[in-house]
């Protein structure tokens, strides 16, 4: 299959790219949209035959479950149930954070395939923020399953170019959205009824923080459990092992942790590019890549983090080692997939 990329960057090839993504989804077929977190592969939601597709293309094992994403807010009570205990919060939240990267786990409603929940009873949706995105579902008029765009298990992407390195001769069509604002998958939440406030658990943080949901609820990070995992992963977006460079990644905790190999070639993946912080004049490092170079902003970093990781990774040194960045707000997640592509 040749796999062809649309661009989006004038009103006449807008127009046509968008026409034929959604020729694509309506015909039961497979394409990359860009979304405002990472690149998706999307297919019409409510057809197991096009899901089918996603999974094949990515080579995903059928028991990961895939994201619901939705052209609009009211389309939410079509694909899910919104329990009354929960419902004040569940709508303040899509109120305050829809469109955009924030993801709502619910029971779902029948009409979702199996396929797309992995037999879970719930669903994940969010609606996304992507202005071609929101262009595309907009005539589509329906909700699309979209996974990050990624092999599974490898890196998501967060350009056209990025995908097609993956996905080149496995699907049809790629839309060029540009490279994505937020370059971290969404935050996931689930929420609890609780007194006095109800709880919000995070399942994968992302670009909505603990700041951002504090004032909803109580907001509870869930910890990884590998021994749930390995036998059958009741929330599989907690995969312990995710996001794996083809070449080693290690995060350190402290530069006293770095001990050379001789005759190794390393690559430093830095925070912010500072002596000060131990990291740079430790070793004579073969390449040096910096999430966000002088100020260290933890948004700035989540937004290079993939593609640096990517880029590093096509360098063929022997092992990426990568600063720790500080375990708040965004760096939370930026940590999570460090984390998730050690060894
Ligand atoms: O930002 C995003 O969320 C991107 C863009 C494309 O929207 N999508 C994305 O999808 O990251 P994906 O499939 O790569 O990650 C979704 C995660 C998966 O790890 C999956 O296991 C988990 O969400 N997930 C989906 N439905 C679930 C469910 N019903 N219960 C538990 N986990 C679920
Ligand atoms: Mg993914």
């Amino acid at each position: 299959m040749q796999t062809e990329i649309a661009l989006t960057d004038n009103e006449l090839n807008t127009r046509e790219t968008v026409n034929r993504a959604v020729a694509l989804l309506r015909g039961g077929d497979v394409v990359a949209l860009p979304t405002e977190t990472v690149y998706g592969l999307a297919a019409d939601a409510l057809n197991p035959t096009a899901v089918a597709k996603i999974f094949e293309a990515k080579e995903r094992p059928h028991f990961d479950p895939l994201i619901v994403h939705l052209p609009n807010k009211t389309m939410l009570r079509d694909v899910a149930e919104v329990p009354a205990e929960i419902a004040k919060t569940v709508i303040q939240l899509v109120e305050t954070f829809w469109p955009g990267p924030l993801t709502l786990l619910l029971p779902k409603k029948p009409v979702i395939p199996d396929l797309v929940t992995a037999g879970l009873p719930t669903v994940a949706v969010r609606q996304c923020e992507h202005p071609i995105f929101h262009r595309i579902l907009k005539h589509f008029g329906g909700p699309v399953a979209a996974p990050s765009a990624n092999r599974f298990g490898a890196l998501s992407p967060t350009s056209a170019a990025l995908v097609f390195d993956q996905l080149d001769g496995r699907i049809p069509l790629i839309v060029d959205g540009g490279a994505c604002a937020r370059g971290l998958e969404s935050t996931i939440v689930r929420i609890l009824p609780g007194t006095p406030k109800p709880i919000i658990e995070v399942l994968r943080p992302g670009p909505i923080t603990e700041d951002d949901l504090k004032k909803f609820g109580k907001v509870v990070f869930v910890k990884r459990n590998e021994a749930v995992e390995s036998a059958a992963p009741e929330a599989p977006g907690m995969l312990a092992k995710h996001y794996a460079p083809r070449t080693p990644l290690r995060l350190l905790e402290s530069p006293r942790d770095f001990s050379p190999d001789p005759g190794k070639r390393y690559a430093l993946l830095s925070y912010r590019g500072e002596e000060k912080d131990g990291f740079l004049d430790l070793h004579d490092w073969a390449e040096v890549a910096v999430m966000s170079p002088g100020s260290g902003r933890v948004a700035e970093a989540g937004i290079r983090l993939f593609h640096l990781i990517g880029q590093l990774d096509k360098g063929g040194f022997d092992e990426i080692i990568a600063e720790p960045v500080p375990d708040r707000g965004v760096g939370k997640a930026i940590l999570d997939k460090l984390r998730k592509a050690s060894v």
